[in-house]
């Protein structure tokens, strides 16, 4: 019996997030990617609009723009998704680290793979998904310039992969769209520069100017390619105008919590939000 055969059999159309590692990152983002079809889709709802995301894993991000474009495009709209499912880590710097070692099994097996495309198979049939399987480095010069609503970065984190993601992603978006990522725990401006330079390689270490764990190569790299960005938990974002790339505000965002969420990632989600809610700018 295939792994989807076996997926639909036990969950049916429902979206599986209640494993272990299924939602990567601080569940408070979720609510900005949603906040982000509604900023975009404030003026108008849009006939076309496109999503790309690059690092798709489970699917949480996936739904989370599906359900944004329920929301506040009328179910309209198509989702790409660029992913290796594959294993990524540098082992020679990451080996000891418990969540690398589980991404790396779930990616080897194809367990990521097959989840993936249960959860993606559950969006509404008007919104259009397709994935891509590759590495970004070679998928992301094939797509079309100036066609993407949305391009979301959350792939490979490491220094050298996150500038090429951002550097590859700026081109393929259309005028006021915009270019947004995840885990951007840290902007460069609030952290130790030097130490952000030797520790690029790594995916997530401790800054020792403020004690707060963060991924230098995230850092490093959205400050190089576009300076101090917007940002809210982690979850960062410049729109394009013209030529250049500028700050975006969510003041005034509705705060919707995923729904294919389980309860305590919603919890979670919860209690950081009010923490920062009258920071929002
Ligand atoms: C942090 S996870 C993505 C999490 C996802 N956005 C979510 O919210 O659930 C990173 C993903 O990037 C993928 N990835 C890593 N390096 C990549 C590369 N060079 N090209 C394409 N995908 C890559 C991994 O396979 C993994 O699924």
């Amino acid at each position: 019996m295939s792994y989807q055969s076996l997926l639909k059999i036990l969950y049916a159309r429902k979206p599986i997030f209640d494993v272990k590692r299924a939602i990567l990152s601080a569940p408070v983002r979720h609510i900005f990617m949603i906040a982000t079809i509604w900023f975009l889709t404030a003026a108008a709802k849009k006939d076309d609009l496109h999503i790309l995301e690059i690092g798709s894993w489970y699917g949480a991000s996936t739904l989370s723009w599906a359900q944004g474009l329920e929301l506040y495009n009328a179910a309209r709209g198509a989702i790409t998704c660029v992913d290796a499912w594959s294993a990524f880590f540098d082992m020679n710097v990451h080996a000891e680290v418990d969540y690398v070692r589980d991404m790396e099994e779930a990616l080897a097996t194809d367990a990521a793979y097959n989840i993936f495309l249960h959860n993606s198979r559950t969006l509404p049939q008007t919104i259009q998904c397709q994935h891509m399987r590759g590495l970004s480095q070679s998928i992301l010069p094939q797509l079309r310039e100036k066609y993407y609503d949305v391009v979301f970065i959350d792939g490979d984190h490491a220094y050298d992969a996150v500038k090429e993601d951002i550097r590859k992603s700026m081109r393929l978006v259309k005028e006021q769209g915009v270019i947004c990522g995840d885990d951007l725990n840290l902007q460069l401006h609030e952290c130790d520069v030097a130490v952000a330079q030797e520790k690029k390689r790594m995916d997530f270490v401790q800054d020792p100017q403020t004690g707060k764990n963060y991924h230098p190569g995230v850092t490093l790299a959205v400050a190089e390619q576009l300076g101090e960005v917007s940002s809210w938990a982690g979850f960062w974002m410049m729109q394009k105008q013209g030529r250049r790339w500028e700050k975006v505000s969510l003041k005034g965002m509705p705060v919707v919590y995923p729904k294919h969420f389980p309860d305590d990632a919603i919890r979670a989600a919860k209690s950081h939000f009010e923490d920062i809610a009258a920071s929002i700018s």
